[in-house]
């Protein structure tokens, strides 16, 4: 009996190793919404593919697609961001928040909101041109997000909820393609080395 469930067991776990993505660690980022670990989880819209293991819950793809995680303001620019670029952004957001296969590209990070963040995972150079194709006509201030947004207008608020990010001085706001220049710079710039063409 318990050599029939040894073997009914090695045969489980043997076969564990031919599906692909479980190869990799199933492990949730040390961010600021992630779960500690994935599950089953009903997801809101474009992260749906995500909910069979997930690392984050239906309100954060809730608010992902709101614009209000993070608090940070796509529409910085007086042109409002146009809805296949923020598709992008989004797409991209459900994949940082909710994926549990990016445990080879984790990093320690020193952000007040994160102990770990991603680096260098591997995006097809075809992927990034149809994002940065997307986003060319759009309008934006400043090519690094991470580092140069205004959040000063926030500090009077006590909950923290109405920080948002805005042009820094002396800023102007242009397009995509003029201030990244082309796709590659763009992918590695806005998600400051999240990100890593292949
Ligand atoms: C598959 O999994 C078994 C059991 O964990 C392990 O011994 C074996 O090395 C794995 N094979 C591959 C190709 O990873
Ligand atoms: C999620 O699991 C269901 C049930 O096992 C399966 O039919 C579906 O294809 C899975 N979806 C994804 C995106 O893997
Ligand atoms: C902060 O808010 C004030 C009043 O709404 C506005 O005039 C000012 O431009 C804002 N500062 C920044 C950096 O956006
Ligand atoms: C893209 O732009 C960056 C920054 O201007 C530049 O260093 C890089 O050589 C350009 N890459 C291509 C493929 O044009
Ligand atoms: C953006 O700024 C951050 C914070 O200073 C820095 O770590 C990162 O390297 C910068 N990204 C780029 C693409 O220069």
């Amino acid at each position: 009996m318990t050599s029939l469930w040894l073997a009914a067991m090695l045969i489980v776990v043997m076969g564990r190793n031919f599906t692909g993505l479980e190869e990799l660690p199933n492990k949730c980022l040390h961010g600021k919404f992630q779960k500690k670990t994935s599950g089953p989880e009903e997801l809101y819209l474009q992260c749906s593919p995500w909910q069979n293991r997930s690392c984050c819950t239906y309100k954060t793809t809730e608010q992902i697609h709101n614009g209000d995680i993070y608090n940070f303001n796509f529409n910085h620019c007086p042109d409002l961001m146009s809805a296949q670029c923020k598709s992008r952004f989004v797409q991209d957001l459900c994949f940082y928040e909710c994926s549990p296969n990016i445990a080879p590209w984790i990093v320690k990070d020193t952000r007040t909101w994160r102990k770990e963040r991603f680096y260098n995972v591997p995006l097809c150079a075809s992927d990034c041109e149809a994002w940065f194709n997307d986003c060319a006509a759009d309008f934006t201030c400043t090519d690094n997000w991470s580092k140069n947004f205004d959040w000063s207008n926030g500090s009077e608020c006590t909950d923290g909820e109405c920080f948002r990010n805005s042009c820094p001085k002396e800023s102007k706001c242009m397009t995509f393609l003029e201030i990244y220049g082309n796709a590659s710079n763009f992918c590695e710039t806005v998600t400051s080395f999240n990100f890593l063409l292949t």
